[in-house]
């Protein structure tokens, strides 16, 4: 219900009218190496389908950043997960994931897991996202995000590689999930 409510308040920052189901939850996480990952970053957590799975799956050492800018999915978050160790709740902004992510004390992140809405946010705010991606995933980071269609797909491949996609059926609607590393170029 509050998701809706926060769709209704902000519907191209929010999005989706609910939050992803298991499945693609679980989907998301398939291109994961759990061993691997000492730090992860999460965009746009919401009321937190994504992070269950990442804190079910990962490293008791594992630092999970969750990255937030509704205040509302904040508290919720605060609330579930606020009292776990090695998890970071940062009201902001995702554009500004290089400043958190050296407030905590990381050069960069294993792991970007993306939930936010880049068909409907404004092109300048996915640039800099984007951007600021390019420069917090290091040289062998993945960037892990979900669309509903491929329409974005070029737009993506201005920054990254995209190594696979994946599909689920089972969310309504029907999601991609779309991995992807920093093209050799940028990274320099
Ligand atoms: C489609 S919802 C996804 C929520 C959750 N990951 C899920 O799949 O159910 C998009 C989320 O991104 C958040 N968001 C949008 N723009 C953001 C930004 N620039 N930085 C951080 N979070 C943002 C919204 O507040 C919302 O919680």
């Amino acid at each position: 219900m509050s998701f809706i409510l926060e769709y209704i308040k902000h519907p191209r920052k929010i999005g989706a009218v609910a939050p992803s189901n298991r499945c693609l939850s679980r989907k998301m996480m398939q291109p994961l190496d759990f061993s691997l990952a000492d730090v992860i970053v999460e965009y746009g957590p919401g009321t937190g389908s994504f992070t269950s799975e990442l804190i079910a799956g990962r490293k008791p050492d594992t630092e999970l950043i969750l990255i937030e800018q509704n205040e509302h999915f904040c508290r919720q978050l605060e609330a579930k997960y606020g009292s776990m160790k090695n998890v970071h709740i940062v009201h902001g902004n995702a554009e500004n994931v290089g400043t958190y992510l050296k407030q905590y004390g990381f050069d960069h992140a294993d792991y970007i897991i993306s939930g936010l809405p880049f068909t409907t946010l404004p092109r300048g705010v996915s640039d800099s996202i984007l951007t600021a991606t390019n420069k917090a995933l290091g040289e062998n980071g993945r960037f892990i995000t979900f669309q509903y269609s491929l329409v974005k797909r070029r737009f993506f491949q201005r920054y990254f590689s995209i190594t696979d996609y994946l599909r689920e059926v089972r969310n309504l609607p029907p999601a991609y999930v779309l991995v992807m590393k920093n093209r050799s170029e940028i990274y320099v």
